[in-house]
């Protein structure tokens, strides 16, 4: 057991033995590229109806496990249940995305404040009985994930209603508010942190916490909004199942700088894995990395998309982390055009690198 590796590698089927293969994932790797997916999700209705029906959700899960051997499972499931399940109305519309009821203020939060944890956590108990499926399901090698979103990510989707929008106003607002942002910020840290430890209880093998957004965030409002309430909940989280491998990813926004706030992620936060998004300076992190923190990711999603330049970028992505724990992924979701082709290519160039 390679316990100062946290595992996390060994948990994704891999190991750093010099020559074995690097263990594969990647993130949104249940989706629409697929057409298998297509079709239950056209059975399930709505996208949360989807995320909210066991039996489909992990053969959903399932899929991307059964076409290409993945080292890795992640429960199909997305980020705004959090909201969803504490009574926010979140839709999500075909082509567009997610649509929120936006909290504008103390008396809309006062209404999600669950008056118990039960309400809440049962309303999220289908997740649960999913992930519980595929730990049968799923081949004793592939290491089952649970994740969730970070407080500053969910909270961008619940001030302001959907994606892209101004992020200053969110900022603005919680700046501006304490007792509002105190609220929310107590709230989710406790309502997320329950959610991975039921995640984990009921298989979660290891867990990742998104926190897309991050990289809006600069000087002290990164640590206040995004390091230290991430770790609260690695923390809470650590209380309950104190090896639990956890993953950490945030993105970079627009041409705002992602490379120290990615280190303070890293070696601040108390996460094992650093998820790393595919326009980080990728020497700086490897040149500054802690020991014993493992590295996932990061070929660019476009890349696999379009497949040009695909192989050169998936050798220079091995060679560079030949000599650290690895696991390898995209730098964010894979696009919904991706051709199948090109995933099979990913999977056996990696399969078949040489250390
Ligand atoms: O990785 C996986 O396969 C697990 C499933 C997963 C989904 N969403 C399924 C999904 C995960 C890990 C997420 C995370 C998520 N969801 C994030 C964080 C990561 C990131 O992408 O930055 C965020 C910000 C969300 C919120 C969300 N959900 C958005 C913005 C959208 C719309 C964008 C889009 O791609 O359509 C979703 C919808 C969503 N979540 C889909 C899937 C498969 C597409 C829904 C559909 O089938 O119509």
């Amino acid at each position: 057991m390679l316990k100062d590796s946290k595992l996390v590698i060994e948990t994704l089927g891999g190991n750093i033995v010099k020559d074995s293969a690097r263990p594969i994932w990647l993130m949104r790797q249940a989706g629409r590229y697929l057409p298998e997916y297509h079709e239950i999700r056209k059975k399930s209705g709505s996208f949360l109806n989807l995320c909210y029906n066991p039996k489909l959700a992990t053969e959903v899960s399932l899929q991307p496990i059964n076409r290409f051997d993945f080292d890795a499972s992640i429960v199909f499931s997305d980020i705004l249940v959090i909201p969803d399940a504490l009574g926010q109305k979140v839709d999500f519309i075909e082509g567009s995305g997610p649509l929120l009821e936006v909290i504008d203020d103390i008396q809309d939060l006062n209404k999600l404040i669950p008056s118990n944890l039960d309400n809440f956590l049962n309303k999220l108990n289908p997740v649960y009985e999913t992930i519980d499926n595929l730990k049968s399901k799923l081949p004793k090698k592939t290491t089952l994930i649970g994740f969730a979103g970070a407080p500053w990510t969910i909270i961008t989707y619940m001030l302001l209603g959907k994606s892209n929008q101004d992020l200053n106003i969110c900022l603005n607002k919680l700046n501006n508010d304490e007792q509002f942002t105190k609220k929310i910020f107590d709230l989710l840290i406790y309502t997320i942190s329950e959610h991975l430890i039921m995640q984990i209880k009921a298989g979660s093998e290891a867990i990742q916490i998104f926190d897309s957004w991050a990289g809006f965030l600069q000087g002290d409002d990164y640590i206040k909004y995004s390091l230290n309430p991430t770790k609260e909940i690695v923390k809470n989280v650590r209380l309950v199942y104190p090896d639990i491998p956890i993953i950490g990813f945030q993105k970079k926004y627009k041409n705002e700088n992602n490379n120290e706030k990615t280190l303070l992620l890293i070696n601040d936060s108390g996460i094992d894995c650093i998820s790393l998004e595919e326009t980080i300076d990728k020497e700086y992190i490897l040149n500054n990395l802690p020991k014993n923190k493992v590295i996932q990711g990061c070929l660019s999603s476009k890349t696999l998309k379009t497949g040009i330049n695909l192989e050169k970028e998936i050798i220079e992505i091995l060679d560079l982390f030949k000599n650290v724990p690895h696991i390898f992924n995209l730098g964010h979701g894979i696009d919904k055009d991706t051709p199948i082709k090109n995933v099979e290519f990913l999977v056996k160039t990696v399969r078949e690198y040489k250390r």
